[in-house]
């Protein structure tokens, strides 16, 4: 099936917070969602597939620089590259807007972000301790776009 990519509508956001808790251990609430969609300097994108959407990611631009806040694809579809055409479309989207770099954070225990990231062509640039509720670390990775 082909996927597409697209904007996010008010009318997804339901959608997206089933997803973001089917994908997260602690996801995030849907006002956070409703939040994000109202202001200005956060962008988004969302993955579809037919009229169903799969997945979302929400990022900021400032100056030269990106920051992906959130990624997820429903884990019913992981392993299938939506997670790489989404992100790729994020970049495509920041260097519109003039970024030059993305950063973003990930728990140190997530093997399959960690590895979309690497191959996408993240880096790593340090390490947060404790940045997470449960205590667990974070990677800080950068991409030169
Ligand atoms: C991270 C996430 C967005 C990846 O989405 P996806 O659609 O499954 O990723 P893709 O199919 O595009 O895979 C891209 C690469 O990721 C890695 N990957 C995907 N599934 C993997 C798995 N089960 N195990 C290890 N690596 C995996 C591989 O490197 C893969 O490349 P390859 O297929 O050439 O080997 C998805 O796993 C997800 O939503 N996870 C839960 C939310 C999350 O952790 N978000 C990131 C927080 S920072």
């Amino acid at each position: 099936m082909k996927a597409h990519i697209d904007f996010l509508a008010i009318s997804d956001l339901q959608r997206v917070h089933e997803i973001e808790k089917s994908a997260y251990e602690d996801p995030w609430p849907l006002q956070s969602f409703i939040d994000l969609l109202s202001l200005d300097h956060f962008k988004h994108a969302a993955i579809y597939l037919e009229k169903s959407l799969i997945g979302y990611a929400f990022y900021q631009v400032a100056s030269i620089e990106a920051q992906i806040v959130n990624i997820a694809i429903d884990p019913k579809y992981h392993g299938n590259g939506y997670g790489f055409l989404l992100l790729s479309k994020v970049h495509e989207e920041a260097k519109k807007l003039n970024a030059s770099e993305c950063f973003l954070e990930l728990r140190i225990s997530n093997q399959k972000a960690f590895s979309l990231y690497e191959k996408i062509g993240y880096k790593k640039i340090g390490r947060r301790i404790g940045y997470y509720d449960n205590g667990e670390d974070a990677w800080m990775m950068k991409c030169t776009l």
